[in-house]
């Protein structure tokens, strides 16, 4: 089974940007993480990031023939985005909505998420070990 992990807008920048939220390691090291409980569990991961809308949308395409299961970091798109929540509606497997960190304790405009409305677990908060646990989860549910 093959899990797709899709990365929003400015989260190429992950461990430089904003370390006292997000925390330093990189997205390079939440792939190694990802691939990691992937290969404990026999399931495959194709891992991605986009800063540009559109794409993240062709992304989630490519996942209807490609994926069992997504997990997704919509970045600032979890907030403004029908078109993301859209195409996720266009996929029929498990969808996990993923943030880093905890939305509900900062910014009003960060309590909304259209993502939501489709996702069928919500984490926020776990740091980058949030990739991990979602994994583990698609793992036993897929099983
Ligand atoms: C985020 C939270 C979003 O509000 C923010 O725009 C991001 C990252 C997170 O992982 O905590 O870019 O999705």
């Amino acid at each position: 089974k093959t899990i797709h992990i899709l990365n929003g807008p400015n989260l190429n920048l992950l461990g430089k940007r904003q370390p006292e939220i997000y925390g330093a390691d990189t997205l390079a090291d939440v792939e190694a993480l990802c691939a990691a409980e992937a290969a404990a569990h026999d399931l495959d991961i194709v891992f991605a990031q986009s800063n540009h809308e559109g794409e993240i949308v062709e992304l989630i395409h490519e996942a209807r023939e490609a994926a069992d299961a997504i997990i997704i970091n919509p970045a600032a798109y979890t907030h403004t985005s029908v078109a993301i929540l859209d195409a996720l509606n266009a996929f029929d497997g498990p969808v996990i909505e993923l943030h880093i960190s905890q939305v509900h304790k900062r910014e009003a405009f960060r309590h909304h998420s259209y993502v939501s409305l489709r996702a069928d677990a919500v984490m926020a908060g776990f740091g980058v070990n949030g990739y991990r646990l979602a994994v583990a989860h698609l793992a036993s549910l897929l099983a």
